[in-house]
């Protein structure tokens, strides 16, 4: 019937973008330094996410591209408006922590951080637009690096709160989708973006990794039982950096090693979802001699407050392989071999439409929880032509296999999904390389990899076409 064969009518169709890679202004209105404003563009910045530079502060030797970023502090009326225009029913953004709570251990909020978010939500609220608010996307006050260590701190957990109970409540009539920590798993391939992690000479990385996570684990958990708290309305959600893992080959060495990868990212969401940590998880900690010191309280609190959705980041699948002869290990964050099926962005992201509707039912059999996909889309070069359009027609393509792919998830699987947000909907700053060059964006916006550029917004091609994407209802692709 018509009603089964298309997407639900409160399909939330949207954009996704992150603090650290869109907002700027990061000495405006009293807001603290944070571990992203330090990640230079260039060659060092590989270190530093990794937390392997040691101290870090700003130094004029390197460009930090995540200060200015592409200033939505002071272009965010005029980006709402041309996100309306395309006809968005939600926007995903991040709260920059350190404009809340500057060094992240005071004990009363910036009122002026507070205010510049409320007319954010007021402007789309104008609009109406849903916001979806990712809490921790990538940034943590530098403070608590240098002072607590970062995530492997529990302290972290109690400052985290103070920091939900803020938004939650003063947020209450503006914003009800929440994602606690963007693509959690991210920990253990960049532990200072995603936990604030400096490693000390000879420190357990691993150890100092699992147990962060944890921290997170635990934050996350209070997040939801705090937000439901302060409205039972709240949809609270984890966030995963997901793309299905393949075997190289059907040799059974492969087929387990594709298994254990994604069980090392599926970890932290089986604790998210299901409230306790799976058996090979608990056996890993042993054998690393990890003790957590878990107590009845905390495991309760795991238990009693699983995240009401699943959200996920979809770019690309991932191909593994025990075999010498599979080739070289490709990919900046995730590490695997080159599918010989499939080609790959200029980034040598592999291009896999089906993945996404694999990583789909791979996560509902898994959870039997809705879907939310908040992250998608092509990181390409964009030059704009003699009258500043650019004619992005492999973006378009690219949306368009995935869109499908999507579709098909939900009409011929009957994968309950809540929405889609494209990232990077106006061009931003790219995390991976710190780059302006790799754009995703529907809007072109005039800055380059050193930050030269007058910030102007420009429609690309594929602005025309997400709008009718969206208008249709997906219908029309
Ligand atoms: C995800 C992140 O890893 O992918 C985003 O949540 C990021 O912050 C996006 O920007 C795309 O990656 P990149 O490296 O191309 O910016």
């Amino acid at each position: 019937s018509e009603e089964t064969m298309s997407l639900p009518k409160d399909f939330l169709w949207g954009g996704a973008t992150a603090a650290n890679q869109y907002e700027g202004g990061w000495n405006e209105c009293g807001r603290g330094l944070a571990n992203v404003d330090v990640t230079p563009w260039g060659p060092d910045r590989r270190k530093v996410m990794s937390g392997t530079a040691g101290v870090h502060s700003l130094d004029d030797s390197h460009f930090y591209p995540g200060l200015e970023a592409v200033d939505f502090y002071h272009h965010y009326k005029e980006d709402i408006a041309l996100f309306a225009e395309m006809g968005f029913k939600v926007f995903r953004m991040s709260i920059a922590w350190s404009r809340i709570f500057p060094k992240g251990d005071e004990e009363e909020p910036n009122e002026e951080g507070l205010r510049f978010y409320e007319d954010v939500f007021r402007e789309l609220k104008k609009h109406n637009i849903e916001p979806l608010v990712t809490i921790t996307h990538f940034d943590c006050p530098m403070y608590l690096i240098t002072e607590y260590g970062g995530w492997k701190n529990p302290k972290l957990i109690e400052f985290y709160k103070r920091l939900c109970q803020v938004l939650f409540t003063r947020f209450r009539p503006y914003v009800k989708w929440w994602l606690t920590f963007n693509e959690i798993n991210m920990i253990l391939h960049l532990p200072f973006m995603g936990a604030g992690l400096e490693f000390e000479e000879g420190e357990d990385r691993e150890k100092a990794k699992y147990l962060a996570a944890h921290n997170e684990l635990l934050a996350s958990a209070w997040a939801v039982k705090i937000g439901h708290e302060v409205n039972p309305e709240n949809m609270i959600g984890c966030m995963v950096a997901a793309g299905e893992f393949y075997p190289y080959s059907p040799m059974p060495e492969d087929v387990f090693l594709a298994q254990q990868k994604e069980r090392e990212n599926l970890m932290f969401i089986d604790v998210q979802a299901r409230g306790e940590y799976p058996a090979y998880a608990k056996k890993l900690f042993e054998r690393m001699g990890l003790d957590l010191g878990m107590t009845p309280e905390q495991e309760a609190l795991l238990k009693d407050n699983p995240v009401d959705f699943i959200s996920f980041s979809y770019y690309t699948s991932r191909c593994v392989s025990t075999r010498p002869d599979a080739g070289e290990q490709v990919g900046n964050a995730f590490k695997g071999v080159k599918n010989p099926y499939l080609k790959a962005s200029d980034w040598g992201w592999a291009i896999d439409p089906l993945g996404l509707r694999t990583t789909m039912n791979s996560l509902y059999d898994r959870y039997q929880k809705p879907l939310f996909i908040v992250e998608n889309g092509l990181g390409a070069k964009d030059v704009p032509d003699a009258d500043g359009r650019v004619q992005d027609d492999y973006r378009i393509e690219y949306l368009q296999r995935h869109l499908q792919a999507m579709k098909d998830a939900v009409e011929l699987d009957g994968i309950p999904l809540l929405g889609y947000t494209a990232w990077g909907c106006i061009d931003l700053v790219s995390a991976s390389t710190g780059e302006m060059s790799k754009r995703y964006g529907f809007i072109y916006v005039d800055r380059d990899d050193q930050g030269h550029g007058t910030l102007k917004r420009l429609k690309k091609k594929s602005f025309d076409w997400y709008k009718k994407v969206i208008a249709t209802n997906g219908e029309d692709l």
